[in-house]
This record gives structure tokens, C-alpha cells and sequence, in this order.
């Protein structure tokens, strides 16, 4: 497998050109403006990717309300994603609504979607690619195990919060164990920083201090 070069966080999403079930697509300039999440799957017609499909699909109206779109990937060609998804629409009565690519392998190899010890077929992977098209988070699942759809919300929902406040999230944000929904400051950058935050309200040190979001 060429695993060279695969974007990590933090890098621009490479440019590719894609054969998908909308037609041919540019990424990640199609998505310009957008977050968007692309997903591989092993392939179709199996159980647990079906169930994927679904849960997807389900959250597909709260990811466009939060400018996000979607895009699955595996290496099956264009007729088979739409006859899966065709018998998704017929027998779990949920409509696919957003573009599966197509891959041949370039995709794959490009995003190292392939891991060789757990087979040929395209890993569980996860890229959340932000509005720049830089990208934000990669996420690996093996064939065994369905992923969290909640998950995603929470994750597009604490990027666009960390992003438009300049805060972090904290575990298990908005339910945290120990702050509950409050956000983290990110560390002080400075002597004077540091000095104005200790004994501050929300701060159990210097370097460690959250804050309910609207303050
Ligand atoms: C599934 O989606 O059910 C699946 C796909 C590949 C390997 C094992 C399970």
C-alpha cells in the first residue's frame, strides 16, 4: 500500500477528482465553505455498513444544518452503491441522499484507507475537513466494530464552538464530569496570562481554567 504522504491533522485535504453516485466531484473543492466528513466503509452489502448507512442518513438534516455535508467512499463501483442503496430506500425506508465515491484505489491509497493487516477492503475511516479544506480530525474503525454517529455531531459541533470562540472542549463536552458544558481557556501564552489566572473564578491553577460558553 503507498502510504506516503497521507494527509494528517492540520494539513490541507489533497486535491482529487472522484467518480461518485451524484457524478464526478472535485474535493475538497465542491465543499468549499462547507465542513464536510468523508467516510469509507468496507463495502456494500454487508451488515454493519448497511446499518452505518442508516444511522448516517438519519443525521444527514442536523449535519446541513450545521453547514456540514457528507460523502461515503469504498471500492465498489457506482451501480453497486446504487442497488444497496436502492434495497437501503426499499426495505429500511430511508433515501441515501448524499454522494458515494466510486474508488478504484486512488482514493484509497492517497488517504491510506487500506490497512494491510486487517485486509484489502477499505478501513472504517473518518476525515472531518473544515471549511479551508484543512483537515480537522481522522478517525480509524475496524471492520467489527459500527461507528458513533452522535459522535460526529458532537465532534463538527465542538470544532464550530472552539473555532468561533478561540476555547477547547473538554472531555465528554457538553456533558463533562467535572465541569458539565463549561469550556476550557487554552493554555496562557504568557508570564502575565498565567498570573491574571491564578486564583481567577473557573481556574484550578494557571493552566487549568473553563468557563460557561457565554461569558
Ligand atoms: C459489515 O459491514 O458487516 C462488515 C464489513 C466487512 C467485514 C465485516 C463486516
Amino acid at each position: 500500500m503507498e502510504s506516503k504522504n497521507i494527509p494528517l491533522i492540520g494539513d490541507k485535504f489533497p486535491k482529487m477528482e472522484v467518480n461518485t453516485t451524484h457524478g464526478k466531484m472535485s474535493l475538497p473543492g465542491d465543499f468549499k465553505g462547507k465542513w464536510f466528513i468523508l467516510f469509507s466503509h468496507p463495502g456494500d452489502f454487508t451488515p454493519v455498513c448497511t446499518t452505518e448507512f442508516y444511522s448516517f442518513q438519519k443525521r444527514y438534516p442536523q449535519f446541513r444544518e450545521m453547514n456540514t455535508e457528507l460523502i461515503g467512499l469504498s471500492m465498489d463501483q457506482v451501480h453497486s452503491h446504487l442497488k444497496w442503496t436502492e434495497w437501503i430506500e426499499e426495505n429500511l425506508k430511508v433515501k441515501i441522499e448524499f454522494p458515494i465515491i466510486a474508488d478504484t484505489g486512488a482514493v484509497s491509497g492517497a488517504l491510506g484507507l487500506i490497512h494491510p493487516g486487517s485486509g484489502t477492503n477499505t478501513v472504517r475511516a473518518v476525515f472531518i475537513v473544515d471549511p479551508k479544506g484543512t483537515v480537522r480530525a481522522i478517525l480509524y474503525y475496524p471492520a467489527e466494530l459500527g461507528r458513533n454517529f452522535d459522535e460526529f455531531v458532537r465532534m463538527i459541533k465542538a470544532f464550530q464552538v472552539a473555532d468561533e470562540k478561540h476555547v477547547a472542549m473538554p472531555a465528554d463536552w457538553p456533558n463533562n464530569e467535572l465541569f458539565g458544558d463549561d469550556v476550557i481557556l487554552p493554555p496562557a501564552s504568557t508570564e502575565k496570562v498565567a498570573a491574571e489566572r491564578r486564583g481567577k473564578e473557573g481556574c484550578l491553577d494557571w493552566w487549568l481554567c473553563h468557563l460557561p460558553l457565554e461569558k
